[in-house]
């Protein structure tokens, strides 16, 4: 059998554009190798030869986080190519159609946002775990979001986005389930923390954010480099700890 590379090996999902994109090319310039996931060829494409460009070693994986044979595709990749996977960043998220008031929500944008932002993150983790236990310091990174704290959302004063039956419960959904993976993992060598990137201009708010997607991508990197002993079942952002 082929000795296994020392070169740390990471994937991140929806890495063609925005935050993801911005994670795959900090991870790289760190001199990993970087799996860029894509559920689009086209774009998938256009990502590797940019972030190449870059100078960054990079692989271009095909996965659509919200389909199952996309996903078992994407181990077997990786398997295939590296043997194991070090980190394991579960970027891609939708926000689903704008109409997301409780009151008058289509049940359909619901479940899309939970399909993509839940149940395609517990698809990708668990379908890399396999990959994930093979390294020495395994790393899972959920990408969630501020608005998905009940504090904050609870919070008089605070701003947290538009009122939301869908996104905004999604991320909170995801940070239980980030706890829940903690709790089951804790004897285990296997981080798994979630981080929330600010408000960054992304094609995901229509490019209103006020941070950068690079500086959105800072949160994602710190926990996908976590120290061993480090934390795990946390949230955090730039300044630390967030409330849930
Ligand atoms: N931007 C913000 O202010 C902000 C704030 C808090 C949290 N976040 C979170 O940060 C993450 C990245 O968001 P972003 O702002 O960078 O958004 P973005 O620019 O819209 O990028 C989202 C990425 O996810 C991909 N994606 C969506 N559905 C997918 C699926 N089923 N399978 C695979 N990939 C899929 C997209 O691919 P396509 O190009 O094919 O659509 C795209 O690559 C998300 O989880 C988001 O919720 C963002």
């Amino acid at each position: 059998m082929e000795p296994m590379s020392e070169q740390t090996i990471a994937l991140v999902t929806g890495a063609n554009k925005g935050i993801g994109y911005e994670i795959a090319a900090g991870l790289g310039a760190r001199g990993w190798s970087v799996g860029v996931g894509a559920r689009d060829a086209g774009r998938l494409e256009a990502a590797v030869g940019k972030l190449r460009a870059g100078g960054a070693d990079v692989f271009g994986v095909p996965l659509d986080v919200t389909d199952d044979a996309s996903v078992a595709a994407a181990a077997r990749l990786i398997e295939n190519r590296a043997g194991r996977l070090d980190v394991l960043v579960n970027n891609a998220g939708v926000t689903g159609s704008r109409q997301q008031a409780p009151t008058t929500v289509d049940p359909e944008t619901v479940r899309t946002a939970v399909e993509t932002n839940v149940i395609g993150v517990i698809r990708v983790t668990n379908a890399m775990l396999p990959l994930l236990r093979r390294s020495a310091s395994p790393r899972i990174v959920n990408m969630s979001s501020s608005v998905g704290s009940l504090t904050l959302q609870s919070t008089p004063g605070t701003e947290v986005g538009p009122i939301s039956a869908a996104y905004a419960p999604s991320k909170t959904f995801l940070n239980a389930v980030t706890v829940q993976y903690a709790k089951e993992l804790s004897d285990t060598s296997i981080l798994i923390n979630a981080g929330c990137p600010g408000y960054c201009a992304t094609d995901l708010n229509g490019f209103r954010g006020t941070r950068t997607p690079e500086q959105g991508a800072a949160i994602a990197i710190r926990l996908a480099t976590l120290p061993d002993g480090g934390p795990s079942g946390g949230f955090f952002d730039d300044n630390g700890p967030v409330a849930w």
